[in-house]
This record gives structure tokens, sequence and C-alpha cells, in this order.
């Protein structure tokens, strides 16, 4: 049975300051002992600082992004090995405002999730169409393309089991108060599991599939509850540590762990 998962992306907020009294806060609203599992992808400035306070707490780093080669004349970028020397175990790779803002296209994030996977950080892959292409109807077609578009030519006969958790995020319900429905996110995520086993990707059964966009304690059941959701990706509500905590609680209380 897959673990489930709750996955905070910070984005661009918190400075070291907040980010630890974000952890100081969290760790005496939750109980140790989680049946669910709590990634915190912070920004990379807070990173080391985290690693030393969440030593021993059960929760998990992740970074938002990170460079590919290992190092070299890179002006501005992370490279995996300095992620793995701090300790994260969990990368953010494809994410829609990465893609919209920063440019990123197939041929990148590609070689991040190969980059990832050889340096044994789990790549949290986002995919997700946006009003444009759900209007028309494309929704499939531009999760296909951007799965193949990352996972093409990856040497991964061994499958892709516990490696990699896919997230998907449709781009119109990121921050804007309006997510999807439970049951049509629970369809793209089967159509996710699906096209990874028929593309040779199986055993396909331990890959952990989020769902993310405009997720609050209100809502996270519809999604956590769904057959093919293994947990959420969350923005705007990971940013209070009182709102990720209710959002644990309801996860754990009646989100399908
Ligand atoms: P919100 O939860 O703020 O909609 O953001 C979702 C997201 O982009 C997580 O990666």
């Amino acid at each position: 049975m897959r673990k489930k998962m709750l996955v905070a992306n910070w984005k661009m907020y918190k400075t070291r300051k907040e980010a630890a009294e974000f952890v100081r806060h969290f760790l005496q609203e939750t109980e140790a002992q989680q049946p669910v599992e709590i990634v915190i992808c912070a920004p990379f400035t807070a990173l080391a600082d985290l690693a030393v306070l969440l030593k021993d707490s059960g929760l998990r780093l992740g970074a938002q992004n990170m460079y590919w080669p290992d190092e070299g004349a890179f002006t501005g970028e992370i490279s995996p090995l300095m992620l793995k020397e701090i300790g994260v175990g969990y990368v953010l790779i494809g994410h829609s405002e990465r893609r919209r803002y920063f440019g990123e296209e197939e041929t990148l994030i590609r070689k991040k999730v190969a980059a990832a996977l050889a340096h044994g950080l789990k790549p949290v892959l986002c995919v997700g169409e946006d009003e444009k292409e759900r209007h028309a109807g494309r929704t499939g077609e531009v999760i296909q393309e951007q799965l193949w578009g990352a996972l093409d030519g990856l040497d991964l006969k061994d499958g892709l089991g516990e490696k990699i958790v896919l997230a998907y995020e449709p781009v119109w319900a990121i921050g804007t108060g309006t997510p999807a429905r439970g049951r049509d996110a629970d369809a793209v995520a089967g159509l996710i599991r699906s096209l990874l086993l028929k593309k040779g990707y199986g055993p396909v059964e331990g890959v952990r599939i989020l769902y993310g966009g405009s997720v609050q304690a209100g809502n996270i059941a519809e999604f956590t509850t769904q057959k093919e959701i293994d947990g959420a990706l969350v923005g705007g509500s990971s940013l209070a540590a009182a709102d990720f905590a209710a959002l644990v609680k309801a996860m754990s209380d009646r989100g399908g762990t």
C-alpha cells in the first residue's frame, strides 16, 4: 500500500527566521508519529537550517528546483550534489511556475529528473493543463505530452517504483481558490498511472500521485480519499503552521490514510 504524502511548497516565501518559527509551531501542533509522510519544500536559503531543525522529527526536506550537472560555470544555480550534502531528499521538478516564468521546457525538465534519480533524490514531477487547454478538452493530451517530455529516454528499466512522485497540478487551480473536483483529479491520476504502465515504466503500483491546486483543510479529504490520489502538494495553505497542521489532521482523521 502506498503511504500518503503531504508536500508543502513554500515557493518564494519565508526568511530563515520565518522558516524556523514555522517548524517550532508546527512540531508543537502535530503528533510526532504520523501516518502521512510530510515533506517541506523550502527556499534554498532555509534548507541548511531546516535540515538541522527537522532532524529526528520525521519530517522530510525538499528543494523547489535544481540544475542538473554536479558542478560547473552556471551562475546562480544549485546542483543535486549540493542538495544531497545538506540532507535534502526531494526536489520539485517541472512546476508550472518554473515552466511559465522561467521558460523551463521538456529537455531541461528531463535532464533534471535524470540527475535527481542518479543522485538518489526523489523528483516530485509536476504536470497539469492550463485553462485554455482544459477548455479545449486537451487535458489528457497535455498530461501525456508533459509526461513523455519529462521521462522519455530515461533508463527506467527497473520501473519507477518509489523513486519518483508525480503531482497533478492543473494550472487554473493553483492559487485561485478553485480546486479541481475530486473525481476529475482522480481520473487524471488514473490516466497518469496507466500511461506510465503503457510506456513500460512498471510496476507502477508504488508510484505516488499527488493533487495540487487550492487544497485546504476543508477540501483535502475530497482528494486524498480518491483511489488513485496519494496525497497533496500544497502552496498557500502550507505557509502558516496552524493551517498546515490542520491539513495533516484532516488527512489523518478522514483523508484515507
Ligand atoms: P496553492 O495551494 O496555493 O493553490 O498552490 C499549489 C501549488 O502550486 C503547489 O505546488
